[in-house]
């Protein structure tokens, strides 16, 4: 009986137990550094920088459709929520007051159309 209950426990899926910190942590990190900083200006600081663009017509979608999120090895559902907490751990300063959280249901429909030129397309989102 007792072996039956340790055989189920190692068939629930590993990705039951993912966190938005430790997901950020594994996929995230290598470039952004634990702390959001980054390596600027090839690896750009995600500290308060995020919570800029939010403000910026576009924005929201240009933070999905970059390279490096849009595809991650993460399904839509990790990726929402770790975005939420880059949004709240690392921009709590500029986050504008409205921001909804992001949904599985966004990144399943913005995630696809990747960005090609992302510093030029950055480039025309702050300037507009
Ligand atoms: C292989 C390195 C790498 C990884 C891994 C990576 N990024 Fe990036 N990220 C970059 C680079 C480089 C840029 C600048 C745009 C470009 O050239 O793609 C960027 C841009 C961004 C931007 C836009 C920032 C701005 O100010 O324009 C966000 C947001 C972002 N990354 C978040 C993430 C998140 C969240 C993860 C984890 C899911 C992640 N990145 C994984 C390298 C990486």
């Amino acid at each position: 009986m007792k072996t039956r209950i340790l055989w189920l426990l190692l068939l629930v899926p590993a990705a039951a137990y993912s966190d938005p910190k430790t997901d950020y942590l594994l996929y995230c990190r290598g470039c952004h550094l634990a702390d959001g900083s980054g390596v600027p200006p090839e690896v750009p600081s995600l500290i308060n920088e995020i919570g800029e663009l939010l403000t910026l017509p576009g924005g929201r979608e240009y933070i999905v459709r970059v390279p490096g999120v849009a595809q991650t090895d993460m399904n839509d559902a990790q990726l929402a929520a770790v975005l939420n907490w880059v949004v709240t751990e690392f921009n709590s300063q500029t986050t504008p007051t409205n921001f909804a959280p992001y949904t599985a249901e966004f990144i399943t429909r913005v995630r696809g159309n990747v960005l090609i030129n992302p510093l030029k397309h950055r480039a025309a989102l702050v300037s507009q």
